[in-house]
């Protein structure tokens, strides 16, 4: 039998590898015979199953999963998809064959040859010729294999990638998202000179210190005579620092010696690297034979920064830097987990417009030009290790069986990314409890790399004060607000708290992001957080087969929608049976990256201008970021009036230090007219950023001028009845659907899985029984009584129509009992006629928000296509609400439709579905639009929280039971 096979290193977690080279941080991609395409495959149903005469083809990279074989994604949260305890797996496990051709370049003769597999999940056997090379396991990392003794230079090979899906490392790679199977990165094969680097290690302090570290070894002898490294820093030659030099050419007992050698230098002025100014120098190791020949070489990018703890806090280059991050997993609807070098790009070019600095590599290191990009677009990162076990998290974290695969995963993780400046921090993991398995992986990591600090929320999970285990940060996620901030005030903190998950993204979500951050920035001792998560992970999957379309979907979808006959799919969306549903969709970005409403609420949150209003002395505007100052950014002044339009002028940014306020000039003088008046800066950049053209909005900070004057209501005309039907349900002609009281909305992710929308449909708020009890006119006025009965009680209406000049003017009351304890929303819905496309309105936007959502959108005028206001949320749900709302108008293109002004800013929402439309489908491509317009005017709504995951919503933005009051007036245009 194979003797990897016989192994069966799928049931041992002892076996962390056979065959393969220390991992490194040599970078070998340059000049390497990248051996992506198409690779013969055949997919077992077992690793030990015979193999079959018939092939088929598969990509690398990418899974199987995706690529029309009959194993399908699936999705589980915390359980694993099988029953097997660890170590075990099960004995049905697709296991993968791929196999083909390689013509070893003939110019490779004498050289050292290595395959470097990017990534396979979640066990690799390597064979060559039918010889046995190598195991490895760890999926999100390289594994490289010397091919030396294997290859012929000049020859045809024929390598195969055998890959079994599940195995006892499947127990520690228990992450949140799809199970898939295959080859996610690049395959390659390199030469290098048998004399070559086999490690670099750069460390480059604030202060222009720079010590390069190199690792060399001679493949298959001792090193010889007189070799030597130097450096090249941005054109200044390094000289090599001999002392350190190792070698021992006399020992002929060792066949492959190492040698090490150090350069060092002090780069005067040196221009430091951080998230806002990621400054990186060019440096070029070369390895050198005596007579000066160059026989290796490795390029980096240095960035030098400090990251430091000092007592609380975390410091980079001494500064205290807020953490603005995210949690981001390498996601693509179309490949799976397969992320080029466009998208990873693409992705990190969308955080720094929103106001992102830090990512946190949910739950694995992620594809390595992740980090080249972080270093060279300026993000902080937390990098993690590939453990989370978190369905048998208490029997593996002690478990001696495992603990090679702990310390392995995190050292591998180091000595592959410990080069890169972006990186502050490293994370042994997520969600796999706390065991002596980590203390021994973060003692490997401390030894080898005493400049970053560790964190480890399991470590920390018990007591945030502690200072003995195996985090230097306490990292807790999804805690309440008022928990850090009591935490910080408690005199007991003794390091860092910066929450490693925080503001669960799941549907319509991320309520009291701005409360979360207002309490950041006022309390010493907090930093910041990683919101959960990036991505709605939905696969693109055709619906009449339910099968993934695949690599070639590009253009099947389109600002987060996909294309007819297609849709983003979730759990149990392939026919799996054991899935967690639409937990897999809690992202700030759709599948395709278009980006939720969160985001622009982020971007304000994060904003790096802001403004005060001093009465007397006119606008103070702050530099709020930590290193730069305000010369890279443009900016005009915005003057709304309720009654007037908007002004602009052009604006004269202050130079300013961080930190540091100035105050300016009031921009315009304010009309006598009396109305409410808001002054906005809208920040943009100067010039092309590496991730944003000139011209891209940073920030719209806005200062309210004056507040609206308190309104009465406009008169009535005499001798008019408002007309109203037997049931005292308003007649309107732009009117389908008369306005009656709302309670409910359709649950969002947060309302289901917090427990609010079950009681919801407990007391019948869906479905609530409207009889009307009295209709009276007198005084030109109609007042309509109706109670509204359901499992917790009468809702009692009123509803008092009077006719005013143009239109209709409505006084409505509505007294919730006390049983009503938490409603979603308390006021009016009605239909309009088909036709009206387009809202326009005062207030604030133009994107979605909620009570608690509410922070960035400007009060303005706005104007939006009634189709383009419904954000499109994977599982339908409550959509497309505008927070502080005073007027708006539905108008038809030949300009007729109607306007309703409202007593107070209130949340309104105009779209396309009933409430109940919403909750009947499971998929954004299931709902059938209505012609009319649906539009809600709250006269209060309550806040969307995170309870999908994490706090509910605070008590303020809850909906009391009593007496609420509303008012509004409706013309015809
Ligand atoms: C955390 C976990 C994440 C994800 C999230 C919920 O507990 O670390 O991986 O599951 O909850 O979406
Ligand atoms: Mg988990």
């Amino acid at each position: 039998m194979d003797p990897l096979l016989a192994l069966r290193p799928w049931q041992a977690p002892e076996v962390t590898s056979w065959g393969r080279l220390p991992m490194n941080a040599v970078d070998r991609r340059a000049g390497a015979l990248k051996l992506d395409g198409d690779w013969r495959f055949q997919l077992l149903p077992a690793p030990d199953a015979p193999l079959a005469d018939v092939w088929s083809s598969a990509y690398v990279p990418g899974v199987w999963t995706m690529q029309g074989t009959d194993d399908l994604p699936q999705y589980t949260n915390v359980r694993m998809p099988f029953a097997e305890f660890p170590p075990a797996s099960p004995p049905a496990d697709p296991t993968g064959v791929y196999e083909r051709e390689v013509d070893v370049p003939a110019d490779w003769s004498g050289r050292r040859i290595v395959l470097q597999v990017g990534a396979a999940e979640s066990v690799l056997l390597v064979h060559v010729d039918g010889r046995p090379v190598g195991v490895s396991k760890d999926s999100r990392l390289a594994a490289e294999f010397d091919l030396s003794a294997v290859v012929s230079p000049g020859e045809r090979a024929v390598v195969r990638l055998t890959v079994v899906k599940w195995s006892d490392a499947s127990h520690i790679e228990d992450q949140d998202q799809w199970w898939h199977g295959g080859i996610t990165r690049s395959v390659l094969l390199y030469a290098t000179d048998p004399l070559y680097l086999a490690d670099v290690t750069v460390r480059a302090g604030r202060y222009g210190d720079l010590r390069v570290d190199c690792r060399v070894r001679e493949a298959g002898g001792a090193l010889p005579e007189g070799w030597y490294v130097s450096g090249e820093l941005a054109g200044h030659l390094l000289t090599q620092d001999t002392e350190f030099d190792r070698a021992n050419a006399e020992d002929d007992r060792v066949s492959d010696f190492l040698g090490e050698a150090r350069l060092l230098t002090t780069v005067a002025d040196v221009r430091t690297w951080n998230a806002e100014t990621p400054e990186l120098y060019d440096l070029t190791v070369r390895l050198h034979r005596a007579d000066g020949t160059v026989t290796d070489a490795s390029h980096h990018r240095v960035g030098f920064r400090d990251v430091e703890i000092d007592g609380r806090d975390l410091l980079v280059n001494g500064e205290r830097v807020f953490i603005r991050g995210v949690n981001r997993h390498d996601f693509h609807p179309l490949t799976g987990r397969t992320v080029s070098y466009d998208d990873l790009r693409g992705d990190l070019a969308l955080l720094k417009r929103f106001g992102f600095n830090a990512i946190r590599t949910s739950h694995y290191p992620n594809d390595p030009t992740l980090y080249d990009l972080a270093d060279e677009l300026g993000f902080y990162v937390v990098d993690e290790a590939d453990i989370e076990s978190h369905d048998h998290a208490h029997e593996i974290a002690d478990d001696p069986r495992y603990l090679n695969a702990f310390v392995d995963r995190v050292a591998r993780m180091v000595l592959r990314d410990k080069n890169h400046p972006s990186i502050i921090i490293w994370s042994l993991g997520n969600e796999s409890d706390y065991g002596a398995n980590h203390d021994a992986a973060a003692g490997w990591a401390r030894r080898h790399d005493p400049t970053r600090p560790i964190q480890y929320e399991g470590a920390a999970k018990l007591d945030w004060a502690a200072t003995d285990d195996a985090s230097d940060i306490a990292c807790p996620m999804y805690a309440p607000i008022e928990d850090c901030v009591a935490h910080a005030l408690s005199g007991r903190q003794t390091r860092p708290l910066i929450q490693c998950e925080y503001s669960h993204a799941m549907g319509n979500s991320n309520g009291t992001l701005a409360d979360h951050w207002a309490a950041i920035e006022s309390t010493p001792g907090l930093q910041g957080g990683f919101i959960w998560e990036f991505w709605d992970h939905g696969i693109l999957q055709h619906v009449n087969d339910a099968r993934p379309v695949g690599r070639g979907g590009a253009g099947l979808y389109d600002n987060g929608v996909a294309a007819p006959g297609h849709r983003w799919a979730y759990g149990g969306d392939f026919g799996e049976t054991i899935h967690d549903g639409a937990f897999i969709a809690d992202g700030v970005v759709f599948p395709d990256r278009t980006p939720k409403p969160v985001m622009s609420e982020h971007r304000e949150i994060a904003a790096p201008v802001r403004l005060e209003c001093l009465r007397h002395e006119g606008i103070v505007v702050g530099n709020h970021q930590h290193f730069r100052g305000l010369d890279w950014l443009a900016a005009e002044w915005r003057l709304s009036l309720a009654d007037g339009g908007t002004l602009t002028a052009p604006a004269e940014l202050p130079a300013l230090r961080p930190g540091e306020t100035a105050a300016v000039p009031l921009p315009f003088e304010l009309p006598e007219d009396g109305g409410e008046a808001w002054l906005t800066l809208h920040v943009t950049t100067a010039g092309d950023e590496p991730w944003a053209p000139r011209g891209t909005v940073v920030c719209v900070p806005q200062v309210r001028l004056r507040a609206a004057a308190p309104q009465s209501p406009p008169p009535p005309v005499r001798n008019r009845f408002v007309e109203v039907d037997g049931d005292g349900l308003l007649v309107h002609p732009l009117l389908t659907s008369a306005p009656t009281l709302s309670l409910w909305r359709a649950p969002t992710d947060n309302d289901e899985l917090g427990g609010m929308a079950v009681n919801w449909r407990a007391w019948g708020l869906d479905a609530l029984e409207r009889e009307v009890v009295d209709i009276r006119r007198s005084d030109g006025r109609v007042t309509v009584a109706a109670e509204y009965a359901g499992a917790a009680g009468v809702v009692r209406h009123t509803q008092v129509f009077t006719a005013v000049e143009g239109g209709i003017h409505i006084e409505e009351s509505a007294e919730l009992p006390d049983a009503l304890t938490d409603v979603a929303r308390v006021g009016s819905v009605f239909e309009t006629v088909p036709g009206l496309d387009l809202m326009e309105w005062y207030g604030q936007g133009p994107w979605e928000s909620y009570p608690d959502r509410s922070f960035g959108p400007p009060v303005g005028h706005h104007s939006v296509p009634v189709d383009e206001l419904f954000t499109p949320y994977l599982r339908p749900q409550e959509s497309g609400g505008r927070h502080g709302v005073r007027r708006f108008t539905l108008s038809a293109p030949d300009a007729t439709g109607l306007t309703v002004a409202l007593d107070e800013p209130r949340q309104v929402s105009v779209t396309r579905y009933r409430a109940e439309d919403l909750t009947s489908v499971a998929h954004h491509d299931e709902l059938v639009p209505r012609s009319g317009c649906v539009v809600h005017l709250d006269a209060a709504h309550r806040g969307l929280g995170t309870a999908s995951c994490g706090p509910d919503t605070s008590p303020s933005y809850l909906v009391a039971p009593g007496i609420h009051r509303w008012s509004w007036t409706l013309r015809a245009l």
